[in-house]
């Protein structure tokens, strides 16, 4: 069974195709205006890597995540993208300052406030990457509540 246009969200997250339109639209723009050229995108906390869905060819790329099972399904899904098992709290200690443009913060946000974890993950990601940004939709609501910087 092939799945697209929203399909693994909604089975996963409950959201609804329109709500889904939304999401990927904003971070396409996030993507467009902020990544520049040769620039590497780190996704963080990437999930089944759906942000690749919205990248053009040409944009670099990694997306990182913790949970196995996700990132396998990321591979499957896109298989030409580059993906890594890493909490990014603590496992990205090899890459040098600013190796990353963009650090895209995309929902996963209340998951480090459960593992308090917030603050290494913000001040490793501020230091890796050239500029983090953070999306966030509630989960009951899938509301776009916004975008800003972390740094
Ligand atoms: C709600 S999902 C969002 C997935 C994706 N960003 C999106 O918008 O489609 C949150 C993801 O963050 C991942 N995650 C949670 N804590 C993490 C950590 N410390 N390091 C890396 N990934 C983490 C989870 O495994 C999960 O896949």
């Amino acid at each position: 069974m092939k799945f697209g246009g929203g399909d693994v969200h909604k089975i996963l997250y409950d959201v609804t195709k329109q709500e889904w339109d939304v999401i990927q639209n904003l971070t396409k723009k996030i993507v467009v205006e902020n990544l520049r050229e040769g620039e590497i995108l780190l996704d963080v906390g990437c999930g089944y890597g759906a942000v690749c869905e919205v990248l053009e060819p040409e944009v670099k790329y990694l997306g990182v995540d913790i949970d196995q099972d996700m990132l396998e399904l990321a591979c499957k899904r896109n298989p030409n993208r580059e993906f890594l098992k890493a909490n990014v709290a603590v496992d990205l200690k090899d890459y040098p300052n600013n190796y990353f443009g963009v650090g895209l913060v995309r929902s996963v946000v209340s998951a480090f406030e459960c593992g308090s974890i917030l603050e290494s993950a913000q001040e490793e990601l501020s230091r890796v990457c050239r500029v983090v940004i953070r999306q966030e939709y509630t989960r009951r609501k899938y509301e776009i509540v916004g975008s800003r910087t972390w740094k």
